[in-house]
């Protein structure tokens, strides 16, 4: 364990340690002792429908193939030959693969990741040793919630649905419709930020504040004048957060919809606000298009109302390569997934302004806390310290108005308890467990 890093995290001062930011030894030991043992996002099952089907992720730094199984399920192996390491799949996705078979010696694997043939050929006869026994590194456990699909090296972690808790509650704002479930549509967008991956995560757990900000430019730039980014729906708003993961909101029902700059993205939403508040209640049917942002830690989030879902796949504690895609619900009109899909461009791509505004501010907190002297001062988090909404029967710690760094401070607060702790029956009954009143249907 590493008490001393788990340290870096001051919770009664409100202060993290700027060297989380920037040191290789923390770094590296993120990889172990959180991309080694969290559930982390592998893919949509839209993207893998049939046997066969698959894409190339990321679990930390490891690479990864997600694959469509014979019988339905999704299996995850290591995209590393066990003969000398080569990957077996240069491709990002394919569709109704037999097998993958390494560029180097030409070892063959079926896509259940078991070793097939030694000599480029699937039927070879005398590899010498018992081919049953050697195949592609099987990711320990995969499971989907609502369509999202997630793995985890970490045999004895927890399922899936026990790693998020409660947080199904807010994950359904933008998974449980009656529009035919989710899909991501128009492929994946990947770019390269120079930023250490936990700006951005933390960012997506809960940083309104910043939006009205960083991004009220470019905001008014799509929008072709001055706008009001929602300071004023402020009594609404909240910040929840179950073990890390965290979400705000300001419930204002199309914000961040408005900000793709297309009024019949926001007639539609609109539209479909009674139907949404009869299957999910009042307060989820006015996050769905509402300012509003999601990490699910560590490093998957998502903008309700903008439709953006990502990941930052960590590369060295200075860069991230940023996957990101655009979900939609499957019954949508087509004119609207497209408004959508040209939406999530114009604002989260590498081309988007919110991306820009976004991406320079990550690199340069990035680049400053590199320096000497100033990686060993703290940076402060204590924006709304008693802002605490002990009576809200909404799931999680619950705290109000966006002012506030609320989520940041619990996304911090899990870090360190995964930095410290060895073992998931002590990650998971954490300070940032669930408090008791939370119960999922409590709300309405
Ligand atoms: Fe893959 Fe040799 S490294 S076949
Ligand atoms: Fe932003």
């Amino acid at each position: 364990s590493y008490p001393d890093f788990a340290d870096l995290v001051d919770d009664a001062r409100a202060q993290v340690d700027r060297r989380v930011f920037v040191d290789r030894a923390i770094y590296d030991a993120e990889l172990r002792q959180i991309f080694g043992r969290a559930w982390l996002f592998l893919a949509h099952e839209s993207q893998i429908a049939s046997p066969g089907d698959f894409v190339r992720t990321y679990m930390g730094e490891d690479d990864v193939i997600v694959v469509r199984q014979r019988d339905r399920s999704i299996g995850a192996y290591l995209n590393s030959c066990p003969h000398r390491g080569n990957r077996v799949c240069m491709v990002d996705s394919g569709r109704k693969a037999r097998g993958f078979i390494c560029n180097y010696h030409g070892w063959s694997f079926g896509i259940d990741g078991k070793l097939a043939g030694t000599d480029g050929k699937v039927y070879d006869k005398d590899a010498g040793f018992a081919k049953s026994e050697i195949g592609l590194t099987p990711v320990a456990k995969v499971a989907s919630y609502k369509g999202l699909v997630f793995g985890t090296f970490d045999p004895d972690a927890p399922s899936l649905e026990e790693y998020f808790g409660p947080f199904t509650w807010y994950l359904d704002v933008m998974l449980d419709n009656d529009e035919g479930g989710t899909e991501f549509i128009g492929g994946c967008v990947k770019s390269t930020v120079e930023c250490n991956w936990k700006f951005p995560a933390e960012n997506f757990a809960g940083d309104i504040l910043h939006a009205f900000w960083t991004h009220q430019s470019g905001a008014e730039a799509i929008l072709g004048g001055a706008v009001d980014l929602g300071k004023r729906y402020d009594e609404r708003a909240f910040q929840a957060s179950i073990y890390g993961h965290g979400i705000e909101t300001n419930q204002d029902k199309v914000g961040n919809t408005r900000t793709l700059g297309f009024p019949e993205l926001n007639e539609y939403v609109l539209g479909r606000y009674d139907a949404v508040k009869a299957r999910l209640g009042e307060v989820r049917a006015r996050m769905v298009g509402a300012v509003s942002s999601c990490t699910v830690f560590p490093n998957f989030s998502f903008l309700p109302g903008q439709a953006t879902f990502r990941v930052w796949h960590p590369k060295g504690p200075d860069k991230i390569d940023l996957y990101t895609w655009t979900l939609v619900n499957k019954a949508m009109p087509d004119r609207i997934k497209e408004l959508y899909r040209k939406g999530t461009m114009i604002t989260f791509s590498p081309a988007g302004v919110f991306e820009m505004d976004d991406g320079e501010n990550w690199e340069y907190c990035t680049k400053a806390n590199q320096g000497w002297v100033t990686r060993h001062q703290k940076l402060h988090y204590g924006l709304g310290q008693d802002s605490a909404w002990v009576e809200s029967e909404l799931p999680g710690h619950i705290h109000h108005g966006s002012l506030n760094d609320a989520n940041q401070r619990l996304f911090y607060k899990r870090w360190a308890e995964f930095m410290r702790h060895d073992n998931w029956a002590d990650l998971q009954r954490a300070e940032t467990a669930p408090p008791r009143k939370s119960v999922p249907q409590a709300a309405e």
